[in-house]
């Protein structure tokens, strides 16, 4: 390149950082139009709420599995969700990952993204991490390596054969390994882990990517009683730095994490409060003793 490109380029630079401080001073676009350019790790959480279903419904053969659903979550919120067999938990967890398109409603992220706008891996990059039932963990890899993995992920082949941790990420992964109980387990397999242990790693890399709202499909199943007692404290830790949105049966894990339980029956809300509140709810204990 030549000195006389050189100096013309760098003249070029210097005119648009110019325009970009005029138009932030005088005013303009920018200011009078507030949020043109959506950035992805923004969440505008300024109405009080970071996940708002209205009026939901979709249908499986006719069959409507979600009828016309409405729900909202606060920032840091730990939301517990209960409900019968077949009441359309996961089903709500499809539609807000955007695995099930829903045949009317909405669904937004914040104030101003619209999700039903986005595809699976476009919202979890926009920071909803999900927890499916049965643990997927690279069982050949140790627990550093998984943690390490989920940072990796949707970067291109390239940039992940170069990957190398920088000192955030490297801190962020021990904060990430003591929160998950695995500190003492850094260099075991995945596989050689406890069914509550592979829980734990893979909700640990989901952290990883620091996602803003964390949904979790009946985490607990399966585990010990000790095992949920300490997920039981690993939520209470995340709440108020992640929301999350927790499906369980299991009541007592419930009674431990919850303030606000949703039941959900035939796809829609039946009643919303305390555990005590709702388990006193005529309309609940019909739907669960059948009565
Ligand atoms: N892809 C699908 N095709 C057809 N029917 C479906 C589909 N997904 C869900 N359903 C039906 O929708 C209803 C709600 O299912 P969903 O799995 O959401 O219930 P759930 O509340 O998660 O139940 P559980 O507590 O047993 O996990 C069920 O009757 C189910 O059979
Ligand atoms: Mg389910």
């Amino acid at each position: 390149m030549t000195p006389d490109l050189l100096k013309k380029g760098a003249e070029r630079v210097a005119r648009s950082a110019q325009q970009r401080v005029e138009s932030t001073e005088s005013g303009g676009r920018n200011a009078g139009y507030g949020r043109v350019v959506q950035d992805a790790n923004e969440v505008d959480v300024t109405h009080g709420r970071i996940l708002y279903l209205e009026d939901v419904s979709v249908s499986f053969d006719g069959f409507k599995a979600i009828n016309k659903l409405s729900l909202d979550i606060a920032p840091g919120e730990l939301r517990c969700i209960i409900g019968p067999n077949g009441a359309g938990k996961t089903t709500m967890m499809d539609i807000i990952t955007g695995k099930t398109r829903p045949d009317e409603g909405s669904v937004f992220f914040g104030s101003t993204i619209d999700l039903l706008r986005y595809n699976e891996p476009e919202i979890a990059q926009l920071g909803i991490g999900r927890k499916f039932q049965k643990p997927t963990v690279f069982e050949h890899l140790s627990v550093f390596e998984n943690l390490e993995l989920a940072l990796k992920t949707n970067k291109g082949i390239k940039a992940s054969m170069f990957f190398k941790l920088d000192s955030r990420q490297s801190d962020r992964l021990a904060e990430v390994l003591h929160t998950i109980h695995l500190a003492d387990s850094v260099s075991k397999q995945g596989g050689l882990l406890s069914h509550g242990q592979k829980q734990w790693l893979e909700i640990g890399m989901l952290l990883m990517q620091d996602p803003k709202l964390l949904l979790l499909d009946e985490p607990v199943a399966g585990m010990t009683d000790h095992e949920t007692e300490r997920t039981a404290e690993l939520f209470l830790t995340l709440k108020g730095k992640h929301s999350l949105m927790v499906v369980e049966h299991d009541m007592s894990f419930i009674r431990t994490i919850s303030d606000i339980v949703t039941v959900l029956c035939d796809g829609s809300v039946l009643a919303q409060g305390t555990l005590d509140q709702v388990q006193a709810d005529e309309r609940v204990i019909e739907v669960y003793l059948g009565r």
